[in-house]
């Protein structure tokens, strides 16, 4: 396994200049068998692409994080082949595009590719700074987004296919999902001046980003499904839920390997885990997923029975570091020939928190991290 660490995506105004760019842990340069892997440069394996056959009955892919306001993004979703997915689905897990035009040009691209294409919005599909006033607030806005996915056939309600249950869940972040102990002694960046979320997006009165009333106000937006869920429920044995935001925190790295270590605070919901948890209640491991979104780490790990999936795009430069092992394997393949498929492999932080436990009283920064902010 190889392990390297970027900073968050560009909701944050924290930057890393070339001098600054992550250095390769060594201490997760082994791997499960303690061999060692090149892990100097950008020399990191590729994920492997999901093996496909040609009959494979209903299939199933993910796909997150597309920010195809990025040229590089726009047309590596245009680059998708328009034969070999026409009989799939696909799962967009959120920050599809900034602006409505570029989000309409890339769900219709992708429908056209794709048999069924379902979405849940991310906190960058509900940024208004790029569009002048045309939109009210953020709520607006994502009303806007929604009556485009009805108008380009785009899933965003629970549906039964092939007697898989497929259910959307909308979701936000609220700073309490952070229980882990922070880390003193440096001096980070308020969430404030860090998080775009906080400028760019705009709330009625009675929401705001401090405390739960977003995270709250999201999660009920569920409610309205709970018909069709219950007969999910009811009806599947398999089930794959989906949302752009993260319902554990460990599905994140620690905040000592973290260039910003606030981040915890701005990608989970509490509220998000009860519903996930609620609605796979006690199936096995082999027929519950969860995919999301918004850190844009790939990630495959098995939580309490849940197996968990996050395989986003990302930002060019990211790819360019090869952070989440390139970029062939996307989307990915998560349920074909009437199963969920085999673990993403390598998956790098996954990989590492599957052979490592979690010690989040352990505030020593990593090496990369303490370098950064004694530069700084
Ligand atoms: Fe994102």
């Amino acid at each position: 396994m190889v392990a390297t660490f970027v900073p968050f995506c560009s909701n944050f105004t924290l930057k890393l200049g070339r001098r600054n760019r992550p250095l390769i842990l060594a201490a997760l340069c082994k791997n499960q068998r303690g061999a060692n892997l090149k892990c100097c440069g950008v020399a990191r394996p590729q994920i492997l692409p999901s093996a496909l056959g040609e009959d494979d009955g209903l299939r199933v892919f993910v796909l997150s994080d597309l920010h195809t306001d990025y040229e590089e993004n726009m047309n590596w979703i245009h680059s998708l082949s328009s034969v070999k997915y026409r009989d799939d689905v696909l799962l967009v897990a959120g920050d599809v595009a900034e602006t409505i035009s570029n989000f309409v040009s890339t769900m219709a691209s992708l429908k056209d590719r794709f048999e069924r294409v379902f979405f849940v919005p991310g906190n960058h599909d509900l940024w208004c700074r790029r569009e002048g006033d045309i939109y009210l607030d953020s709520l607006e806005k994502m009303s806007k987004l929604l009556d485009a996915c009805r108008a380009l056939g785009i899933d965003t309600n629970p549906t039964i296919l092939n007697g898989l249950g497929i259910v959307p869940l909308f979701s936000w972040y609220h700073e309490s999902f952070d229980r882990e102990v922070d880390i003193q002694d440096i001096r980070i960046p308020s969430l404030e001046m860090v998080c775009k979320d906080f400028h760019a997006c705009k709330w009625p009165g009675d929401l705001s980003n401090e405390g739960t009333s977003l995270a709250l106000f999201f999660d009920a937006m569920n409610e309205k499904n709970h018909t069709m869920i219950e007969k999910i429920q009811r009806t599947c044995s398999q089930i794959v839920t989906f949302s752009h935001f993260v319902p554990r925190l460990e599905l994140c790295p620690e905040k000592r390997m973290l260039f910003y270590p606030r981040l915890p605070k701005i990608i989970g919901s509490d509220y998000l885990e009860d519903r996930v948890r609620s609605i796979h209640g006690s199936k096995e491991t082999t027929s519950a997923c969860h995919v999301f979104g918004h850190t844009h780490f790939c990630w495959d790990l098995v939580i309490d029975g849940i197996r968990y999936v996050q395989a986003p795009l990302a930002y060019p430069r990211e790819r360019k570091r090869r952070m989440n092992g390139g970029e062939h394997w996307l989307p990915f393949c998560i349920y074909s020939k009437g199963r969920f498929a085999h673990k993403l492999t390598p998956c790098y932080w996954s990989d590492y928190y599957a052979a490592n436990p979690r010690s989040p009283h352990n505030t020593q920064l990593a090496p990369w991290v303490a370098k950064f902010y004694k530069r700084k």
